[in-house]
């Protein structure tokens, strides 16, 4: 079993080796994700790939420390990022009640909150009183209603400038490393070389200190649509789906059970 990994082993693997996060909500693919990954990230993308919502905002406090405990069952010894959903950061007092909720109600090692510079305070707060923050910069999947849709960022001037304006606020602020999501490959890179602790990609090229997917996305399970940053390692959906219409084909023929099934 490899060792769990810590703030001190996280920030010091920059430079060193990338980073494999991977989401997980449940017990079971946890405990397929622990060995193939450095930290896991209990996402609030859950409440579209498990709870079938169109997008991240519904998702409640609760629902994040159900799935980080029923995550932590099953991977006993990875680093467990809880993702605070929309809402439940609004002011350093509100963000830092709900932080230490996450805490005391799950074994969360650390939490993720979206923004930069414009949360850096925040950050501030919470790492002053004991809460590990990973950041997340760039497109921000909890502002998708008020920018009108997933905005890829670092496409001009300004956005490059606020880009590493935002990873030099969340480092300052005390985060051990940040998310970088849907930003042109070249700014990340240099978003990445701006910061001394690991910027981990998505949707962000390949010269950034590690890279998380969404495991839904990455096993092809999630049908509904395919970002073009996300590579299907397998075709989850089709694999699936033929399963469980050979267990249906065989109930209806009276295949299944057989004899070895059967006491
Ligand atoms: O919620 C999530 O899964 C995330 C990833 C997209 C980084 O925040």
């Amino acid at each position: 079993m490899s060792k769990k990994m810590t703030i001190t082993s996280i920030k010091k693997s920059k430079g060193v080796t990338p980073l494999v996060v991977i989401t997980a909500y449940d017990a079971l693919f946890a405990k397929l994700m622990e060995p193939s990954s450095d930290m896991i990230l209990v996402g609030d993308s859950l409440n579209m790939s498990f709870a079938g919502k169109s997008d991240t905002l519904s998702a409640t406090l609760e629902q994040m420390i159900y799935h980080t405990n029923a995550v932590a069952q099953g991977a006993k010894n990875s680093f467990l990022i809880c993702d605070m959903p929309f809402g439940t950061y609004i002011s350093k007092e509100k963000a830092l009640e709900n932080a230490i909720k996450v805490f005391q109600e799950s074994p969360a090692d650390a939490i993720k909150i979206e923004g930069g510079a414009d949360k850096a305070d925040i950050i501030k707060f919470l790492c002053s009183n004991g809460i590990a923050v990973c950041g997340h910069i760039g497109l921000l999947p909890q502002a998708v209603r008020s920018e009108g849709g997933y905005k890829v960022k670092g496409k001009t001037e300004t956005e490059r400038l606020q880009l590493i304006e935002d990873a030099k606020a969340v480092e300052a602020a005390g985060a051990f490393c940040m998310v970088i999501e849907g930003v042109k490959a070249e700014v990340a890179r240099e978003v990445a070389k701006s910061v001394e602790i690991p910027v981990i990609g998505i949707g962000a090229g390949k010269d950034v200190d590690g890279q998380v997917l969404v495991f839904s996305d990455m096993l092809g399970l999630f049908e509904e649509f395919t970002p073009k940053f996300v590579k299907k390692y397998m075709d989850g959906a089709s694999l699936v789906k033929s399963a469980l219409s050979s267990y249906s084909d065989e109930v209806k023929a009276k295949e299944f059970p057989q004899e070895i099934h059967t006491y």
